[in-house]
């Protein structure tokens, strides 16, 4: 069991492996998409579980534009359906879904459905889940820094697309990669990373769980001495 305490307030995960995933099993691409929303759920679950109070997801960046059409259809409407079905799952468990990125990009379709569902899960106080959708870290801050301009203001937090959310605690990424593929470079300042070789469609509740334990066990000084 883990002690509350050593719990993150804001976990966020690097979603990677669903193509290598589908590949091993002679699947196409989408095939593993659509088993990383079961990896999504189960995390979910957890999460609501253990009391977290922030969770995230980079599910699709700036540069998977650059994917093939087909895959970038796929995935758009794989996010779709998946936050319909969702829906009553959040309203019941009192999550607050929000989208963060560069929304514009997003068909009208897509663009109105977040809208609707930020609007009814705007009243869920037990957990907020993210999705980083059509996002890039050097695009927050870029789109950060231009307002900050024009307000005249000294400090770039307000502006980022991640305002009012906590910076996170604990970043996960799967399929052994390590590094951060241009996810919020600024807010990852101090927080603690776990890799692991898992592809995303294979992390579930344990792999979860030993990550938990590998962030509590983890000696956070910012720069101070103990
Ligand atoms: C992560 O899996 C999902 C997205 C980036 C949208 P990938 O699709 O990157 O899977 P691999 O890296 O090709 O295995
Ligand atoms: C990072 O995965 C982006 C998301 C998980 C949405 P990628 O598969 O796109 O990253 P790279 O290309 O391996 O850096
Ligand atoms: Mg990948």
């Amino acid at each position: 069991m883990i002690n509350p305490e050593g719990l993150p307030q804001h976990v966020t995960f690097i979603m990677d492996g669903n193509g290598r995933w589908a590949k091993q099993r002679g699947l196409e691409r989408l095939q593993g998409h659509l088993e990383g929303v079961e990896s999504v759920r189960s995390v979910m679950e957890t999460s609501v579980n253990l009391g977290i109070k922030y969770v995230s997801f980079y599910a699709f960046s700036e540069e998977n534009w650059n994917r093939s059409a087909a895959e970038v259809e796929g995935l758009m409407s794989l996010m779709l359906k998946a936050m319909k079905n969702e829906l009553n799952t959040f309203l019941d468990n009192g999550v607050r879904l929000r989208i963060i990125g560069n929304k514009q990009r997003l068909s009208k379709e897509l663009q109105d459905a977040i809208e609707e569902i930020e609007g009814l899960t705007a009243a869920g106080s037990g957990m907020t889940m993210i999705l980083f959708i059509s996002y890039s870290g050097k695009w927050d801050i870029q789109q950060a820094a231009k307002r900050m301009a024009e307000a005249g203001a000294g400090d770039i937090e307000p502006f980022l697309a991640t305002a009012g959310v906590p910076d996170p605690d604990l970043m996960i990424r799967t399929s052994g990669e390590q590094r951060i593929s241009n996810y919020m470079l600024w807010q990852l300042a101090y927080t603690e990373f776990v890799f692991t070789d898992t592809l995303w469609p294979d992390f579930r509740k344990q792999e979860y769980l030993a990550a938990l334990e590998e962030y509590a066990s983890r000696d956070r000084r910012f720069g101070k001495v103990k």
